[in-house]
């Protein structure tokens, strides 16, 4: 059977599907819901959340399901130069993204205290939540933390998108590991070399961890029907994490705007880009991103460019101006055919079991 793999085994899953958690508030309770209920895992991603609204959400979760789910947090949550900026360099930034905010009539925004949230405050909050999994990007967790989620019964996922980085994350003692293909949307989540330099797709990085490591392998990138699942599962994987697929299902966060280009044609021109965040990561081709590569301004460290963009990108969503919003999508985002999410994981499971499932006589 398909479905009995490790990874289903260990999270206490019917089947082997985990629904990608996406940050920067595209994830939803209703979607976790959904994948939970339907026997994957559902996941959230709160790495742009304060605690106290962490533990606000987790309280919420719980009066929506009893089945296993996973909040998801970013380990290393600035780059260099990314903490603080003098009112100069703010007032350059400012300059740099003034033309947008106008477009838009948004007010430039003035100095924050910070630009994005402490990892370690967070992680106390996840702790003390218990969810019956914590999934993590860029780094591994300090020795403490995984020893107290050991403690606490729950489970971890670490990401990783090298051979290097399955090896430290099973060093490490992490109970789970997301292989992360180049062609998944969002961010790359690389955390020993560069993301420019860690560019491996699925079909070469499944096998190659899985021979690598023995932590159950969860293949991530470029899936999004049953014969992505199938593959997976081929080539080594015990599990799949579904992203872009999830995100495009009407119970997903993302704005109608985000939703509709996920489903258009457009979608078949990805790319890999630092000017919405500061970061790598794979969104649709847009104005913005064409407007910001060409000028050849280096973009701020993570998350000063993500906080300065991050401002007139949710103006640009209530607008349903696609042009100036940050676009993710994986590359396999032409797949894409379900609105709603029950209906793409039961699509999932159908699909696989055709492909997989023995046959009578
Ligand atoms: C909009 C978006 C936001 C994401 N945010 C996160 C995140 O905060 N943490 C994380 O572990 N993965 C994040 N991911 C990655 C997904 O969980 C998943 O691994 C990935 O989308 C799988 O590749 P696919 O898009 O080809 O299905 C994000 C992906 C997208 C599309």
């Amino acid at each position: 059977m398909w479905q009995d793999t490790a990874v289903s085994r260990k999270l206490g899953l019917r089947y082997p599907i985990v629904q990608g958690p996406f940050g920067g508030g595209l994830s939803s309770v209703d979607l976790l819901a959904t994948v939970a209920e339907a026997g994957g895992l559902g996941s959230f991603g709160v790495h742009h959340l304060e605690p106290a609204q962490i533990r606000e959400l987790d309280a919420t979760i719980r009066t929506r399901t009893s089945k296993p789910y996973a909040l998801n947090l970013w380990v290393s949550n600035h780059d260099e130069g990314g903490l603080r900026l003098s009112a100069a360099q703010f007032a350059e930034a400012i300059e740099r993204f003034r033309p947008y905010y106008e477009e838009l009539g948004v007010e430039p925004p003035s100095m924050p205290a910070r630009y994005g949230q402490d990892f370690e405050e967070q992680v106390e909050a996840v702790l003390e939540l218990r969810p019956p999994a914590f999934s993590f990007v860029f780094g591994i967790p300090s020795a403490r933390i995984l020893a107290e989620c050991r403690r606490r019964g729950i489970v971890t996922i670490g990401a990783i998108t090298t051979i290097d980085e399955a090896v430290a994350m099973e060093a490490a003692g992490v109970d789970l590991i997301v292989a992360s293909g180049m062609e998944s949307g969002g961010h790359r989540v690389s955390f020993l070399r560069s993301a420019e330099d860690s560019l491996t797709g699925s079909f070469a990085l499944i096998p190659t961890v899985a021979d690598r490591v023995k932590t159950p392998v969860i293949a991530a990138g470029g899936i999004a029907d049953g014969r992505g699942i199938a593959a997976a599962l081929t080539l080594g994987a015990q599990g799949v994490q579904i992203g872009t697929a999830f995100l495009a299902s009407k119970q997903s966060a993302a704005s109608a705007a985000h939703r509709r280009m996920l489903f258009d044609e457009r979608n078949r021109y990805t790319a890999l880009t630092r000017v919405f965040s500061g970061r790598l990561a794979r969104g649709i081709r847009n104005r913005f991103l064409e407007e910001m590569t060409a000028s050849g301004i280096a973009p701020l460290p993570y998350p000063v460019q993500n906080w300065f963009t991050g401002s007139f990108r949710k103006a640009a969503g209530t607008q349903d101006r696609s042009e100036l919003m940050s676009l993710w999508a994986g590359q396999a985002a032409p797949l894409l055919h379900h609105h709603d999410a029950g209906e793409l994981f039961a699509s999932l499971v159908r699909d696989t079991d055709a492909l997989l499932a023995p046959r009578a006589g």
